[in-house]
């Protein structure tokens, strides 16, 4: 491959790591198997909310296929591969007995790993709540933060002599913002936001504490999901809205995670919800900082809603992906000196990536030249915010594979790789060789 269509990365570290990462509501399948319980992704899925009414029942059939896909990892050459545990896979009712066959597969889908020198990255939580823990209020429950320590607690048992990365929680800012727990959008919500975003902040400050005390060698972060905030228009009212939800959306958790305390605009509204040492309880001491990042978000004011606030119109003179992401590569760049400026810590960007629907052509081939170019602009940026001396030190690429966009179910592709979900089969797309050549270009 010509080096030409690789990106600049002249600034970054020589040991920089290169991944994928997954989820295991998105990949996984198997729902019903092994003794698995349901998540409250199972239960949204019956509502038939999902687009196409499609759910996460069989996937990407990960559970049986997890051997063919650690084998496409090994043909991408990536040095690390971030996936999630489901929670209520190994503790069918979130707490109280474990589950062997699901704690098996992930011994399983580690040694794999392992063995073909790929290091696990683990996160606990990925969104697939228990149904169980849900029934009994869920995040709004104090005693999640316990019922999170217990589970992080059987995962380092099992797990901690092979795994080191942990991640806490993905996007608690967006599981906790998009929560159906809040329920209607009444006058209650914004106060079990409140509730929900402390009781997550203190699952993950138990959860840090059990890994450090139960795992020798462990690297531990969180995951945000980190996009600028922007008002769609010149308007005061949608600048208000956007810098209101940019304190929920970027700092609700990484400040009192990181720095120890809420964001003074927040902090009266989070108060009824603290009790004396719980600042303390959640800012533990963190590795790094897992950064993911898409686009920035264009907000309007609309006083009716959650925050006050809608999605707008996107400016007329931004390229958009095929589903409608702007793609602002200085965006990305400016929100990594942003996080390093704040933190200063190491960071890892656990997901960036593209999505569209691509199918193959009629040789069969999934050329996606969209993607390439997407990786290339979003890599020249993290290179560019390096060379002024931001510390990242990792880059995973969302998906590996073509997997189960939420509520768009299987209409929208972020993978690497295609996936027929009639035949399961895999295909890896002309990013996929791209990314496999990039990775092999800096390795030399
Ligand atoms: C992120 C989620 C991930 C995936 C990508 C496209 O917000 O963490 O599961 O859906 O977006």
């Amino acid at each position: 491959m010509p080096t030409t269509q690789l990106p600049n990365t002249a600034s970054l570290r020589p040991d920089f790591i290169w991944g994928v990462s997954t989820s295991s509501f998105q990949i996984e399948g198997a729902t019903q198997e092994d003794g698995r319980g349901l998540s409250v992704w199972d239960v949204h899925c019956q509502t038939g909310e999902i687009k196409n009414h499609d759910t996460g029942d069989v996937a990407c059939d990960h559970y049986h296929r997890y051997r063919e896909d650690v084998g496409l990892m090994k043909t991408l050459g990536v040095q690390a591969y971030r996936f999630s545990i489901a929670w209520p896979r190994v503790l069918p009712s979130g707490s109280g007995s474990a589950n062997e066959a699901g704690l098996s597969f992930y011994d399983r889908l580690i040694d794999e790993l392992l063995a073909a020198g790929i290091e696990p990255w683990l996160c606990l939580y990925h969104w697939d709540l228990p149904q169980a823990l849900e029934d009994r209020g869920g995040w709004l429950n104090r005693e999640s933060a316990t019922w999170f320590a217990g589970y992080a607690s059987l995962i380092a048992a099992r797990f901690g002599d092979r795994v080191k990365r942990f991640a806490t929680l993905n996007e608690p800012s967006m599981f906790s913002l998009f929560s159906r727990s809040l329920g209607t959008r009444d006058g209650s919500s914004e106060d079990k936001l409140h509730r929900m975003i402390h009781h997550v902040n203190l699952a993950h400050g138990a959860a840090v504490d059990v890994l450090r005390a139960n795992v020798i060698g462990a690297s531990i972060g969180c995951i945000h999901n980190r996009q600028p905030c922007r008002p769609s228009s010149a308007s005061e009212a949608d600048a208000a809205a956007a810098a209101r939800l940019d304190v929920y959306w970027n700092e609700a958790f990484p400040e009192p995670q990181y720095r120890g305390d809420y964001p003074p605009s927040m902090r009266a509204a989070i108060e009824p919800h603290m009790r004396p040492g719980d600042l303390a309880r959640i800012c533990r001491p963190l590795d790094w900082f897992g950064l993911n990042h898409y686009s920035p978000v264009y907000v309007k004011a609309r006083a009716d809603s959650l925050l006050g606030y809608d999605f707008g119109d996107k400016p007329a003179n931004v390229a958009l992906t095929p589903i409608g992401w702007p793609i602002e590569p200085d965006a990305f760049s400016r929100t990594l000196q942003d996080v390093h400026a704040r933190y200063g810590l190491p960071i890892y960007v656990l997901e960036n990536g593209y999505g569209d629907s691509g199918q193959p052509d009629q040789t069969g081939a999934v050329i996606d030249p969209g993607r390439i170019e997407f990786l290339k602009a979003y890599i020249s940026a993290m290179n560019e915010a390096a060379s002024k001396g931001v510390d990242v030190r990792g880059y995973f690429v969302w998906s590996l594979l073509d997997n189960f966009e939420w509520d768009s179910g299987y209409s929208i592709r972020f993978g690497l790789t295609y996936v027929d979900y009639a035949s399961l089969q895999r295909t890896p797309k002309s990013s996929f060789g791209w990314y496999a050549g990039l990775i092999k270009a800096m390795q030399r």
